[in-house]
């Protein structure tokens, strides 16, 4: 441990597997206590190899009573809440956006746009109340560049990427720093549920020809919630092996 979110409570959501639980690992390694939040049940085999520094939480993000039950236990558990970090997402249903169906995108939008939002709304009070924070959110890099059949998705990161910069700038003189992560293909349970063509077609236009690593999307996010972003803001953070340079 080296320290760099010492004494800072974060929250994160998503954090049973793929980005979120190495956002767990790293910042619990770096001092920080951590509420580890997630629909599935894994948050608590993250949380159990954590100790005390972390506790697990079954959170649906999509529900506002989840949301704000999910940072009061922070508070309450850990005595403040310095960090958030909204991750949790699905990949929706595939379909052009002329046969999508309804229901589906209100089900995208509740969980990746609506529940971002639900999230900075309960959490900015209270990082008032400690006079300042970070919430970082990771969007992807379909809110800058299309994937065709995931039109969902795409407008719910393109809408979270907006609420990400909105809301910096509201907030930058309250010492709330609120920046976005836009990952490009990362190794996950979430990518690796696409068709295998998706795949092909992302290393296709990969010019480090890999997908990401977890760790080091949990790296950018270490990054934005320590004092050392200090001066960063409503930054959309690419991270994508080159894909969309
Ligand atoms: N994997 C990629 O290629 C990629 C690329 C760009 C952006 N992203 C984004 O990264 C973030 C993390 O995704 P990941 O790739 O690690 O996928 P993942 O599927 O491994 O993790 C997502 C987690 O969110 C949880 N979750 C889903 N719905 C939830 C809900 N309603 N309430 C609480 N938790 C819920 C899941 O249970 C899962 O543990 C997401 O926001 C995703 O959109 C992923």
């Amino acid at each position: 441990m080296t320290g760099r979110l010492q004494g800072k409570v974060a929250v994160i959501t998503g954090a049973g597997s793929g980005m979120g639980a190495a956002m767990v690992e790293r910042f619990c390694r770096e001092g920080a206590r951590v509420i580890a939040a997630d629909i599935s049940g894994q948050q608590n085999a993250v949380a159990k190899s954590m100790g005390d520094a972390c506790l697990p939480l079954q959170v649906d993000t999509a529900k506002s009573e989840d949301i704000r039950r999910m940072l009061d236990t922070a508070v309450s558990h850990f005595g403040r809440l310095d960090i958030l970090c909204n991750n949790a997402a699905v990949a929706g249903e595939l379909g052009k956006t002329g046969d999508y169906s309804e229901e589906e995108f209100d089900r995208v939008w509740a969980i990746n746009g609506r529940g971002v939002f639900l999230g900075m709304r309960y959490a900015i009070p209270l990082l008032l109340k400690n006079g300042g924070g970070a919430i970082v959110n990771t969007v992807s890099i379909g809110a800058l560049v299309a994937f065709p059949t995931m039109p969902a998705y795409c407008a719910a990161k393109g809408a979270v990427l907006m609420l990400t910069k909105t809301a910096a700038v509201e907030y930058a003189a309250q010492n709330i720093r609120i920046n976005a992560i836009c990952p490009g293909t990362v190794k996950t349970g979430l990518s690796m549920g696409m068709p295998k063509e998706y795949i092909d077609m992302a290393l296709q236009g990969m010019p480090m020809g890999r997908l990401g690593l977890p760790s080091e999307i949990a790296d950018i996010a270490l990054f934005l919630a320590s004092d050392e972003s200090s001066f960063m803001t409503g930054a959309a953070v690419v991270a994508d092996g080159g894909y969309i340079a």
